[in-house]
């Protein structure tokens, strides 16, 4: 049975549609409830044209709940309209009325959405990965449904220290195999083309010089369970090729042996690398891409989620021994991890909170003080006015990203307005007060950043 879902109908739906969508829900279990001020959960947003008014809606729902689009004359929205609702938050659009009578197709994704967030909220999950960012949240829903409803190979993207080992490790916990064994980890970098025979498949005894004893590989020894090559980029070609096989059927020969052992692992692989450039450039196989790269998760750069600096800070904190870790970080200390930049990303963060607890003495909050000599900001001239001070931190972002002077201007103009649009909860005219423009003015600048609409 679905709990209940919150319903919002978007003018111009017609009252029978309404009607209609309303009584074939209720028939199906779906109990219907107005959309909350402050929507959570999950809901159905029922709509037959596409505005920024919609988008900005979905956008402001979807930031705490899980939104389900219903497209009443879906064959009116053109595809573009189609991606800017799933943009926008939206986690599917389902076509209305060419669904079955008993609406199943819209209470299977119901059960599905609220199955991966339930996952995604649980202390299982949020205790050892922590963050409540967009891109963070985005991730989790993804890799929680990739554990759950699918078997096939995971490929984890993303740079140093990004998290990419714990949503390995997250993939196996979810995996509910009955029997499930361990997730055996190959570390590529540390596999030469001499070692890799018997680190991958075994050997027998007196397969090699000093081969005293038969010995299980990783393969072997990730039957049942999963397996998890981190750094799969670093792997020499000729090692690329010996893993096909076994990638693909499950099949090897243990070294020193003709005999075909079978083996059933998930496959779960990582990099730092752009290995689809690595495609590119030959340096990495394509055939062996193409099996290991079943679905793709990238894991976001600490820059692109400032947002979780805090908690995991606070995450990390909580996890350094000894009474004088301190207890929370006051103002200064916060801005000073906010603003600082992480190019070593979590695994950084991790370092700089371990020094704070370290040289923080007694108990209370963790102080400017508590900042090492040599991690103090450069430039703390008072003439620096405080709001430039602010934008610093993007700025520098954007310039990293490779942004020039005029698109950085329109991508602080853009973020201007969808903020103060939020903030008065799409009330357009007061948005516009609060930017100190005509509502004319502010009605022309979205409708050149949306020239779709
Ligand atoms: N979301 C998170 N919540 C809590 N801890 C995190 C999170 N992301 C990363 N960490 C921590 O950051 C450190 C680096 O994470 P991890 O080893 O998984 O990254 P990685 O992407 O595999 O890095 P590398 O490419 O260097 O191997 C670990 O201490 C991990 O616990
Ligand atoms: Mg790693």
């Amino acid at each position: 049975m679905l709990p209940s879902v919150w319903i919002h109908f978007f003018d111009p739906v017609p009252v029978a549609v309404r009607d209609g969508v309303l009584s074939v829900l209720g028939r199906s279990g779906v109990r219907p409830a107005p959309m909350p001020a402050e929507p959570d959960a999950y809901g159905l947003m029922v709509l037959s044209a596409v505005d920024d008014r919609v988008l900005d809606d979905i956008r402001l729902a979807s930031r705490h709940a899980v939104v389900l689009v219903l497209a009443v004359a879906p064959g009116r929205l053109s595809p573009p309209a189609l991606w800017a609702l799933l943009r926008a938050g939206a986690a599917d659009v389902v076509p209305w009325p060419t669904l079955p009578a008993d609406a199943g197709q819209v209470c299977a994704r119901l059960e599905r959405l609220r199955t991966v967030r339930d996952i995604v909220e649980s202390p299982r999950v949020t205790r050892t990965l922590v963050g409540n960012s967009a891109a963070w949240r985005a991730l989790l829903r993804r890799v929680v449904e990739l554990a759950i409803f699918s078997r096939g190979p995971v490929l984890i993207t993303g740079e140093s220290g990004t998290g990419k080992e714990l949503i390995a490790r997250l993939i196996h916990d979810l995996d509910c195999r009955v029997g499930k064994r361990e997730m055996v980890i190959v570390d590529c970098t540390t596999i030469t083309p001499e070692l890799s025979g018997s680190e991958f498949f075994g050997h027998e005894r007196g397969a090699f010089t000093g081969a005293m004893n038969a010995r299980d590989g990783a393969f072997a020894l990730a039957d049942g369970g999963t397996l998890f090559l981190d750094e799969i980029g670093e792997l020499p070609p000729p090692l690329q090729a010996q893993l096909l096989r076994v990638v693909q059927e499950g099949k090897y020969k243990r070294v020193g042996s003709n005999a075909w052992q079978h083996t059933n692992f998930r496959l779960v692989s990582a990099t730092h690398r752009d290995l689809d450039a690595g495609v590119a450039d030959g340096s990495f196989r394509a055939d062996l891409y193409y099996r290991i790269a079943g679905s793709v998760c990238r894991t976001p750069r600490l820059a692109e989620r400032k947002e979780d600096v805090l908690a995991l800070a606070a995450h990390f904190q909580a996890g350094f021994d000894g009474a004088d870790g301190g207890e929370g970080f006051d103002e200064p200390v916060c801005q000073y991890l906010i603003t600082r930049g992480y190019p070593g990303n979590v695994r950084e963060l991790r370092r700089v909170v371990s020094w704070l607890c370290h040289r923080h003495a007694g108990s209370g909050p963790i102080t400017i003080g508590d900042v090492p000599e040599d991690e103090r900001p450069l430039d703390t001239s008072p003439s620096r006015n405080g709001v430039q001070a602010r934008f610093e931190a993007a700025a520098r972002e954007a310039i990293d990203l490779g942004l020039g002077l005029k698109e950085i201007g329109q991508a602080a103009t853009e973020c201007a307005i969808q903020l103060a649009i939020e903030q008065e909860r799409g009330n357009l005219h007061r948005a516009a007060l609060r930017l100190g423009v005509t509502d004319r003015a502010l009605q022309l600048r979205r409708a050149q950043q949306r020239p779709m609409h």
